[in-house]
């Protein structure tokens, strides 16, 4: 076997860390469980998954208590899991593994249909997790949470909905909104079928587990996406060129997101739908681009500000999963930038501009600014070379000021950077980052905490193990 890049070492064991050695202060203040979700296991014998997002979920909590750290590691107990520690065998629905990939396919036999899996089946959610109604759960782009206990990460089983609406032939998103407010989760589906619909749905916490559909619209061709974006009084929906015919994905047996088309031609098409009335406002389009991740989304005198950072095109689902390897020099392809999109409300034009053109990815923001005017995101560089004396970077991005405050340390590699609020904060960066960072030696990962406001370095707590960088998590109020 070829050595493995920082993102695809298997980590094959579970274990517990009652308490971790720390360096610095720990805010004392500090109290809550992070729990973080990422594919951490890529092979079986010689086989190899050739695509990042198709590796087992895992999950990591790091529990804050009384000045310590504990740790602990579990999969999730999906049906993936179940055929490749059972079975030997890595030939689950996947979403983007393909059978003609590169690097470490020496063998592929994704012939799954996508939407195969057996009624009540645990899909591998390895995307992120979330508090849903007062459950903890594991999402994936499917419609299906999975419930798990946050004080041992032992799988509980499907999140069932009391409504409706679709589970199966579905697509969701990993990235659900929480309004405080409103105290609900935010949600969309993509249903395929002879109709297609998209359907922007709430959850609110309540006696019945129910998905209301607050605005929907019919497609033909459905476009992959991964986030949207709320204002106060608006959902949006990020339509990007990249679509697929409803019938064709129904009987193909490719991974799911290989049935994808880019059509650039179309470009791409933000929808607007008010929140409380479910009312389509509109639809404004921009140039073809392609993203995951959105960053945030407000309102400011008749105009609708959309954050996100955006590719050139659809190759980028292979550029990310190759920048995982340490000696490949991102392309163009594979170049993200921070853009703004203004939407003006009395009509159908549309601006945009650079904010930054930085190659970062997996922001976070301050989440009591979400849907909000804010100034400040946190995001990782996943890609520049690990030569020796260089680290990849966690950054401080400042949209107004359009500066940048890096970390990094020789060697390291960081994940997503994810804000904590200190108790009566007042400013909007004033708390912690925590990010999980392994070292790229290989041998071991610290649990970085800087000060948001300066981006200095206050404590880290060690974990004497390589816990290969995964994608999202978050911080949930109650300790272990
Ligand atoms: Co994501």
């Amino acid at each position: 076997m070829e050595p493995r890049a920082p993102h695809y070492q298997d980590l094959n064991e579970e274990f517990n860390y009652d308490k971790l050695a720390i360096h610095g202060n720990l805010p004392s203040w500090l109290e809550g469980t992070l729990v973080r979700n990422g594919p951490a296991k890529f092979t079986v014998g010689e086989r190899a998954l050739s695509h990042w997002f198709d590796g087992l979920a895992m999950l990591h909590a790091f529990s804050f208590h009384g000045g310590e750290v504990s740790y602990c590691n579990r999969y999730l107990r999906s049906a993936a899991y179940k055929r490749v520690f059972e079975k030997g065998r890595l030939d689950y629905e996947m979403f983007a593994a393909d059978p003609c990939g590169t690097r470490f396919s020496r063998f592929m036999t994704a012939l799954v249909r996508p939407f195969s899996s057996e009624k009540g089946s645990i899909p591998n959610a390895n995307v992120n997790v979330a508090k849903i109604a007062g459950e903890y759960v594991a999402l994936t782009d499917l419609p299906l949470p999975v419930r798990f206990d946050l004080s041992t990460l032992g799988t509980l089983g499907l999140l069932e909905f009391d409504d409706p609406l679709r589970k199966n032939r579905a697509a969701g998103s990993a990235h659900p909104h929480y309004d405080a407010k409103e105290q609900a989760t935010i949600g969309y589906l993509v249903e395929f079928g002879r109709k297609c619909r998209y359907q922007f749905y709430q959850i609110k916490e309540g006696a019945k587990l129910e998905r209301r559909v607050f605005a929907q619209m019919e497609v033909s061709e459905p476009s992959y996406m991964h986030s949207f974006s709320l204002t106060e009084s608006y959902a949006i929906l990020i339509e990007q060129p990249l679509v697929v015919n409803p019938r064709k994905l129904l009987l193909s047996t490719r991974p799911f997101i290989r049935n994808f088309e880019w059509r650039p031609e179309r470009g791409t098409h933000f929808h607007l739908f008010h929140r409380q009335t479910g009312k389509f406002v509109g639809s404004w389009v921009a140039e073809p681009f392609f993203f995951f991740h959105t960053v945030n989304a407000f309102e400011e005198e008749g105009v609708v500000h959309v954050d996100l950072f955006t590719y050139k095109d659809a190759t980028a689902i292979d550029a990310i999963a190759d920048f995982a390897f340490a000696d490949r020099y991102p392309s163009d392809a594979g170049a993200s930038k921070l853009m703004r999109y203004s939407l003006a409300l009395d009509g159908t034009s549309i601006t945009s501009s650079t904010l930054l053109p930085l190659n970062v990815e997996l922001p976070r923001i301050n989440p009591a600014y979400d849907a909000r005017n804010y100034t400040y995101l946190y995001a990782t560089d996943l890609d520049s070379p690990l030569e020796q004396g260089r680290g990849r970077s966690l950054v401080k991005i400042d949209t107004k000021a359009h500066t940048v405050i890096p970390w990094s340390q020789s060697g390291c590699c960081p994940g997503e950077p994810l804000f904590i609020a200190a108790p009566g904060a007042t400013r909007e960066d004033e708390g912690v980052v925590l990010a999980v960072v392994l070292d790229a030696s290989g041998s071991h990962t610290f649990l970085l905490v800087l000060d948001a406001t300066t981006f200095k370095e206050v404590a880290r707590a060690e974990v004497p193990l390589a816990i290969p960088v995964g994608l999202h998590g978050e911080f949930f109020e109650r300790a272990f």
